[in-house]
């Protein structure tokens, strides 16, 4: 699912040897939708060839004030007003000092300049050169003006050093920028999602599982993610690839489950169960692996905790989502948990026959408290997790008005 589709963005890259990074990071973008117009400068082409970038973003690279034919087609006022976001990355010393010092000396100050739109810089340089006091005076003079920015990351450097002045992953600068240019109504929540089955462990090569393929929940993670949220996806093991803009925590049991969510959830907004976890683990894990002596084996199961019963506990106040997946009386049970659990809205979908498990389509009847009730149609499950995260924003709106209107009003 696209996370920034049609969203622009003016990369510029500036001359350090992370300049290669840039080029997958062009192609992260792109892959989750946006437009990227790559800027370079001087120093970034002897990096890297202009034709890389120029490949990955599909669009000709700008590198010069002076391009007659370039400026003929898009003047540098009217690139300046195209993007969504500037990101530089990598952001050297250098343009850092000419972006502080109102430079307007290439192609990309210039563009700095000339726009209102965000900005936000990767640096990348070596550690000293980062650490100088000239460096941070101009980074905390971006920073007042309101440009973003991203990192650096700490670690082995190219120039041989080991400290802080990498430039952060390409992943994780998309992830940045997905945060960025999210204006969702979620924007400054936090939301908890947790997804997938779990694995519970009967001895050193042996588990027991289910057939949850973790789709409908890292959807969800998504949407919640493209409405602003910043998302902590608690995930028991799956095939998918990270949601843009989203941070997972990797749990195999139950009870590592339940960790990792309570322990997001201290800070959260928002906390959905959409993780088919054991309901039961193995009493006691073998050491070594189990022989086949006699014909039948017994084994001794003990029960999880429930999740979202744990996570109701310690946070009373949370704005609470679950899931039921039912094979008769769909409304009837669900309601049960829904009050059972102390939900602020369930999710309830048939399974058996082949419906809703491991497939990329469901159908879901949410239900509220006071009879609410809400048909989500058969769609595909990103469709539906769209559709179901609408809902949860409007029921968690429709939740937090009441409580604000109860407090005193000022009479003259
Ligand atoms: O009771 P049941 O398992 O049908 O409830 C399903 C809902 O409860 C789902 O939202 C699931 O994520 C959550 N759950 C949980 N912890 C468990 C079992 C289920 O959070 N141990």
């Amino acid at each position: 699912m696209p996370t920034l589709p049609g969203r622009r963005i003016l990369l510029g890259v500036t001359g350090g040897i992370a300049a290669y990074k840039a080029a997958d990071l062009t192609r992260r973008l792109i892959e989750i939708g946006a437009e990227v117009q790559v800027v370079m400068s001087e120093g970034a082409k002897r990096f890297v060839g202009v034709a890389t970038f120029q490949a990955l973003s599909g669009r000709p690279v700008r590198d010069s004030l002076w391009d007659a034919q370039a400026e003929g087609h898009m003047g540098h006022i009217e690139l300046a007003r195209w993007p969504d976001l500037i990101l530089i990355a990598p952001a050297t010393a250098d343009v850092i000092a000419r972006l502080a010092h109102g430079r307007a000396d290439d192609l990309l100050t210039t563009l700095v300049l000339a726009s209102d739109k965000p900005v936000a810089i990767a640096p990348a340089m070596n550690r000293l050169m980062w650490a100088k006091a000239v460096t941070q005076d101009n980074v905390a003079k971006l920073v007042a003006r309101g440009v973003h920015v991203l990192g650096p990351g700490a670690g082995f450097q190219a120039c041989g050093e080991v400290g802080e002045g990498r430039m952060r992953e390409p992943l994780e600068i998309r992830d940045d920028v997905v945060r960025l240019l999210a204006a969702g109504p979620m924007r400054g929540r936090h939301a908890v999602v947790t997804a997938g089955p779990t694995r519970e462990p009967i001895d050193p090569v042996r588990f027991i599982t289910n057939r949850s393929s973790g789709k409908q929940g890292y959807a969800l993670a998504s949407a919640l993610a493209q409405l602003g949220a910043r998302v902590t996806l608690v995930s028991g093991p799956t095939n998918l690839a990270v949601p843009a803009g989203v941070m997972r925590v990797d749990v195999e049991t139950a009870q590592q489950m339940c960790d990792a969510a309570l322990k997001a959830a201290a800070d959260a907004d928002v906390f959905v169960g959409a993780a088919a976890v054991a309901d039961y683990r193995a009493a006691e894990v073998a050491r070594e692996k189990i022989k086949k002596k006699a014909d039948r084996l017994s084994l001794d199961l003990t029960r999880n905790d429930d999740i979202l019963v744990r996570v109701r506990g310690a946070r009373p106040d949370l704005f609470m989502v679950g899931f039921a997946a039912e094979t008769e009386k769909l409304e009837q049970h669900a309601r049960e948990k829904l009050e059972k659990k102390k939900l602020d809205l369930i999710a309830a979908n048939w399974v058996g026959g082949g419906r809703a498990f491991d497939r990329d389509d469901n159908q879901l009847n949410v239900f509220w408290s006071a009879g609410g009730v809400r048909e989500l149609a058969h769609a595909g499950k990103e469709q539906l997790a769209r559709e179901l995260a609408a809902l949860i924003v409007e029921r968690f709106q429709a939740r937090a008005v009441p409580a604000k209107a109860k407090s005193p009003q000022k009479t003259k």
